[in-house]
């Protein structure tokens, strides 16, 4: 782990409260949501009465456009009670039957009647690896144990590459910027140097402070914002950015075999700026 596991070694009991809920999970429009289903139904050939079981759930979109679909067997597990009491009351609403978990996904060995129960395990939108290599490979090897034979994995992750090709574009832009102003690069790196512009919240400027350190894979962010109902916030989050390579390492080591890395969303063959991967897996 880097300097700041400390730091952020509890980020996730906090980071996922209302604020997250409302301005990140609900902000994910329906259309990009369909586009998510669309793909993970065709690589992984999903039948209707298959037992489904997503990691991560948050307020369920996934899980209730698979229920609008005629899926009949699914399963959110999450451990923000927020979102899963925001989710439950929309499908309520809607007529749509989701069975709501709220527990940890480290704990996942612990959790009754799980054993050999799903067809499918998905943990989309970069929800599993926050922690280190270790803890990692202890999740995936519970995963395996809650998936029937020959069961399925779908996860979600953002694409390291990419993410390097942003930081080295916004380097770039520094460097031009302060030859364009004639300034001294520090300046302007005092200023700028790895603060990502985000949005308006509120009418502010919001912002992401980032640092990737290279060795340990670790991605270590902060979001900055001004919001009307809390005030200044500074949510800090942290998480691993895998090598497609380290992945299937890491999956193999767990019993998984990878059968294909996709661009999210589009589905297209992946490359060096797709901004997110999706992987699918089976047991081996
Ligand atoms: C980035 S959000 C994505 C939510 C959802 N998959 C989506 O695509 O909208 C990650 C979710 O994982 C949940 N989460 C994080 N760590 C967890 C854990 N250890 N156990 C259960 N849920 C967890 C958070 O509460 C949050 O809802």
């Amino acid at each position: 782990m880097s300097q700041n596991s400390k730091l952020y070694a509890d980020w996730t009991d906090t980071y996922f409260d209302q604020d997250y809920l409302y301005r990140e999970g609900l902000g994910i429009s329906l259309g990009r949501t369909q586009k998510e289903i669309d793909l993970c139904i065709r690589i992984a050939n999903i039948q209707k009465d298959q037992y489904i079981l997503d990691l991560g759930c948050g307020h369920g979109r996934h899980l209730m456009e698979m229920a609008r679909r005629g899926f009949a067997n699914l399963y959110g597990l999450d451990f923000s009670q927020v979102s899963l009491e925001y989710g439950q009351k929309i499908a309520e609403k809607e007529k749509l039957h989701i069975n709501w978990i709220q527990g940890d996904f480290r704990e996942l060995d612990h959790m009754a009647d799980m054993s050999e129960k799903f067809d499918l395990v998905w943990s989309l939108y970069n929800s599993i690896f926050y922690w280190n290599d270790d803890i990692h490979l202890k999740i995936l090897k519970s995963i395996a144990k809650v998936l029937k034979p020959r069961g399925k994995l779908i996860i979600e992750v953002p694409n390291r590459e990419a993410m390097i090709i942003d930081e080295y574009i916004a380097h770039s832009r520094i460097l031009s910027l302060a030859r364009e102003a004639k300034r001294r690069v520090s300046d302007l790196k005092y200023r700028i140097k790895n603060k990502i512009f985000f949005g308006k919240i509120d009418g502010y400027s919001s912002f992401a402070k980032r640092h990737f350190d290279l060795s340990s894979g670790m991605m270590t962010s902060s979001k900055q914002y001004h919001s009307k109902k809390y005030g200044d916030v500074v949510k800090p989050l942290q998480f691993r950015l895998y090598t497609l390579s380290e992945l299937k390492q890491l999956l193999e080591q767990a019993g998984f075999e990878v059968l294909s890395f996709q661009e999210s969303i589009s589905g297209h063959p992946i490359s060096s700026t797709s901004g997110n991967i999706t992987v699918f897996a089976t047991i081996r």
